[in-house]
């Protein structure tokens, strides 16, 4: 899958409208309490002023239901994107109009303007095309550089592109394609499809789309519960989704048929309620869940025991944490294996908020391969679903 990338068109005293995914987490005082995804976006940026081109970046921020929200401007990411970039930042907090447009006319080849909140406007969401034509007002280039929002149909996403005279990937969004697209092109009979989170509806059409492509499936968090419930196995209290029974039921069947083995937690640390000062138990190997407890994270058997999987892998593709890890007593099992991927020589791509947001928080994220900066449009993806924001750029650029 090739999209023609901003390093491909001449940019130098042309206006770009690059869309970006700053829709980064905050703490309660308004701080960013994560700035990866600024961070993922600097090589498109820095490359565009650099080059002389006039920079307007737009962003959507939470989900304000396209009115004004004070606590979600774009402020913060403003300031924070000018230290990093170590340039100027032009921020008005305005999306459109008048003084907009004036801002674009008034712009230097180099400078940088990031607008306000793309979805404080009803019309961003609708993908309304007179919202779009606006945003594509006095703009040469349209930039697509916000991978984890290219699965919405949105006005930003989708038909601006068309209203610009080119229509581009950024650099971010290229580099998630070259990661993500060997992983559905061919098969790793060495490969470990390692599978958690908590909704099994959500992960259903990634294990469909995946499955028969890694020889191995390791599968815990709490979908991991649904799963052993479907082999009759008792789960004590642990949440698990009735109606999906039968899906797992027929991928564990269909698993078999194609020779894929597929491995379950065998412990477990349990509680009666997820909460972080809870008192825990241990589930050993050979033990049940006790009735009024669940499963909430993967224990030390099962840990080594996947470890031991992941050890041996060529490629390992990583959606979804083992365990309830926001808080802390649940959260080894994830920890423990996001280390044992650090020291594996495969190739290592995890994808989804809360997965890389734990790899972080193991401290291993800089030892693996690619960690998607989409969570519903890495899974998304991986599921085989067509991205409108691809999709136009392919359209565009046949
Ligand atoms: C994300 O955080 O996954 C993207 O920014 C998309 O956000 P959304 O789920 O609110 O559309």
């Amino acid at each position: 899958m090739r999209k023609r990338s901003i390093t491909e068109v001449d940019v130098r005293g042309r206006t770009v409208f690059v869309r970006v995914d700053f829709n980064v987490p905050l703490n309660d005082d308004g701080r960013i309490s994560d700035e990866t995804r600024i961070r993922a976006a600097l090589p498109t940026l820095e490359h565009l002023a650099f080059s002389g081109a006039r920079v307007v970046v737009a962003s959507h921020l939470g989900r304000p239901g396209g009115r004004i929200q004070l606590d979600l401007t774009l402020d913060p990411v403003a300031r924070r994107l000018s230290q990093m970039l170590e340039r100027p930042v032009t921020y008005n907090g305005l999306t459109l109009g008048e003084e907009v447009d004036a801002e674009k006319a008034r712009m230097k080849d180099g400078d940088v303007f990031l607008l306000e909140n793309l979805r404080f406007h009803p019309g961003e969401k609708a993908n309304d095309p007179e919202f779009a034509a606006a945003l594509a007002g006095g703009i040469d280039i349209f930039c697509n550089d916000a991978f984890g929002t290219c699965h919405r149909r949105h006005a930003s996403i989708v038909s601006i592109a068309p209203r610009c005279a080119s229509a581009v990937a950024g650099l971010l969004v290229k580099t998630e394609i070259d990661q993500l697209s060997p992983i559905l092109e061919s098969d790793f009979p060495q490969g470990v499809l390692l599978l958690g989170g908590a909704k099994v509806a959500d992960k259903i059409p990634l294990i469909r789309n995946l499955l028969g492509k890694t020889g191995t499936m390791l599968i815990g968090g709490r979908i991991a519960y649904t799963f052993m419930a479907s082999r009759g196995e008792p789960v004590g209290a642990s949440e698990i989704e009735e109606e999906m029974i039968p899906h797992c039921r027929d991928i564990l069947d269909k698993a078999k048929k194609k020779g894929i083995r597929v491995f379950l937690p065998v412990d477990h640390v349990a509680a009666v309620t997820p909460e972080p000062n809870i008192t825990i138990r241990m589930v050993n190997r050979g033990e049940t869940i006790p009735e009024n407890m669940m499963g909430l994270d993967i224990g030390p058997r099962t840990v080594a025991l996947f470890a031991q999987e992941l050890r041996r892998a060529d490629l390992v593709v990583w959606n979804g944490p083992m365990g309830m890890f926001e808080h802390e007593v649940f959260s080894a099992g994830t920890i423990e294996l996001a280390r044992a991927l650090a020291g594996s020589a495969a190739t290592v791509v995890a994808g989804g908020g809360d997965t890389v947001a734990a790899i972080r928080r193991s401290g291993a994220a800089e030892q693996l391969t690619h960690l998607s900066t989409g969570g519903g449009a890495a899974l998304a993806f991986l599921s085989g679903e067509t991205l409108p924001g691809l999709q136009v750029l392919e359209d565009i650029n046949p």
